[in-house]
């Protein structure tokens, strides 16, 4: 029992010392620095077919980080989302991702948008593909169609990434996020922030224009907890009606 008490105390004081060691040598700058540049890092590894270009889920190319898919896990269980709409579908594999963690919490669907067909998209129950611009009329006939009055709903935008195309989903999709439920906006690290410079406006951009008329909607910055997120202020509640 002694023995134990004292593992744990020395196991204690040895966190304490990283802390402190950490907060000595690594200065907030730095930190940021690092977290930046190793953003940097894993973002541009895919020009060689590496990192977020060579992800799959179970099989299936899914172009995203998988630090931010371990926070779609931790939104979906949290929320239990009736209906999923995804703008922007590629291979299907975040798709399949978001059809997978439904199932193991027994609970949700997935509608997923995209311009393009794609042959060997993966099959699901859960999954509902639609080929279209997201921000058609026709398109968004079939999403408020498929949305049941007591639905809560959870929009993703990972579709065309230019400023004028997001803010124009925003505000399209923005109403049918349910108050309390989420509207996550994908690669808000472009032009900049901190990859790809040269991309012009894009989906950061979009969000603080959206954010400026639409107070229902607040940034959670706690999902940025795991320092790299591909989403930097993309993770958006709605807060209130409207
Ligand atoms: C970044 S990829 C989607 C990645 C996918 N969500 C994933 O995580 O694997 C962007 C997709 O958006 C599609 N796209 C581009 N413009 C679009 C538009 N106006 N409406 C719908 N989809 C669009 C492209 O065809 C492409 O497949």
């Amino acid at each position: 029992m002694l023995n134990k008490i004292i593992d744990r105390l020395k196991y204690e004081i040895k966190t304490v010392r990283r802390l402190l060691y950490h907060r000595l040598y690594v200065s907030p700058k730095s930190e940021k620095e690092v977290v930046e540049r190793f953003h940097q890092l894993f973002y541009n590894a895919h020009l060689f077919g590496e990192t977020w270009g060579k992800t799959r889920w179970l099989g299936v190319p899914t172009l995203k980080c998988p630090l931010d898919m371990w926070v779609y896990q931790e939104i979906l269980f949290e929320e239990r989302p009736d209906l999923i709409v995804e703008c922007g579908t590629a291979s299907g594999g975040s798709a399949l991702y978001l059809a997978s963690v439904c199932d193991l919490i027994g609970h949700g669907k997935i509608l997923t948008v995209d311009l393009d067909e794609q042959p060997d998209r993966p099959g699901h129950p859960r999954i509902t593909y639609l080929r279209g611009s997201s921000t058609s009329g026709d398109i968004l006939d079939q999403v408020r169609a498929a949305i049941r009055p007591a639905d809560r709903v959870l929009v993703i935008l990972d579709s065309d990434h230019h400023q004028s195309h997001v803010l124009e989903e925003l505000r399209l999709y923005g109403p049918l996020v349910s108050p309390g439920s989420r509207l996550i906006v994908e690669d808000t690290n472009l032009n900049g922030h901190p990859i790809d410079p040269e991309f012009g406006p894009g989906p950061m951009e979009a969000v603080e224009e959206f954010l400026k008329t639409h107070p229902e909607f607040e940034v959670d910055s706690s999902k940025e907890k795991f320092l790299m997120t591909f989403n930097p202020r993309g993770y958006l509640k709605k807060i209130g009606p409207a």
